[in-house]
């Protein structure tokens, strides 16, 4: 007897667990994250790029088809849906409409990374600014003129930079998308890695900084060349360089 009268407090805990469990799961993320591509396009070539660029098509997202990633967003957490992965999506002419007409309770789902080498006009940053997502990831490879431009090949550093600048001045507002940086280790850009880190954070507001192995070298594979990637595989993290 003493023990069937003990037993309905533990079970009530055991209940209450279950239930927060359940509760929980209603809310955590589905999926760890959602990588997609607005574009197929790519106007760099850069000399350690992972894609194979060699069947491209020059295909753009469709709205239909982007309305069906809208739909999936609320799978993920804040800032891991990827509108972008192997090729650049700033080549998409629609990609702030595309943003826009997404359900602004899933706006905080979405990012996607550039390289920032095409012109970017004020308009377009002003629109990214008052987008509501996540963060933008820039890919920064080097902050010197030559090492750039021989990195990132048919960029233009001073346009690079352009954008860069106008893009950091809009986001350092509250409520604006976070800008964070990933820089690639290479032979070319080891030395120069800690002045990369530190300009990207305190000239440009930076909130994350991954420096990155090349850990995907197919496309350069593919194509016979020489990678000139830092030695060690693997990938780093280095976060937050301050948060904002
Ligand atoms: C493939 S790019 C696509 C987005 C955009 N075109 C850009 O360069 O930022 C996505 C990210 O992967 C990085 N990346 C490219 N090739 C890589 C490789 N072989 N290994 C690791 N990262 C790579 C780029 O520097 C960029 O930060
Ligand atoms: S790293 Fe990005 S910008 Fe460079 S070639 Fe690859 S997809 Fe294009």
């Amino acid at each position: 007897m003493a023990l069937i009268e003990t037993s309905p407090p533990a079970s009530l805990w055991s209940r209450l667990v279950g239930r927060l469990e359940r509760f929980g799961r209603r809310f955590r993320p589905r999926f760890d994250w959602i990588a997609a591509d607005v574009t197929d396009r790519c106007n760099l070539r850069c000399t350690f790029c992972g894609t194979d660029h060699s069947g491209r098509s020059g295909t753009v997202m469709d709205r239909t088809t982007f309305q069906r990633l809208c739909g999936l967003m609320p799978l993920v957490a804040d800032g891991a849906c990827l509108l972008s992965c192997r090729f650049e999506p700033l080549l998409h002419p629609c990609l702030m409409d595309l943003i826009e007409s997404i359900p602004a309770c899933s706006r905080r789902k979405v990012a996607f990374t550039t390289s920032l080498a095409m012109p970017l006009d004020d308009e377009t940053i002003g629109r990214l600014g008052a987008s509501g997502i996540h963060h933008v990831n820039v890919s920064v490879e080097s902050l010197r003129a030559d090492v750039y431009e021989a990195i990132r090949r048919g960029g233009r550093f001073a346009g690079f930079l352009d954008n860069l600048g106008r893009l950091a001045a809009r986001f350092a507002v509250p409520g604006a998308p976070r800008l964070r940086f990933i820089t690639v280790v290479l032979q070319e850009n080891v030395d120069e890695l800690v002045s990369i880190v530190e300009t990207c954070a305190t000239r440009y507001g930076g909130s994350h900084h991954e420096l990155r192995h090349v850990y995907e070298p197919l496309g350069a594979a593919r194509r016979g060349r020489r990678l000139r990637g830092h030695a060690r595989p693997g990938r780093y993290r280095l976060r937050p360089v301050h948060d904002r």
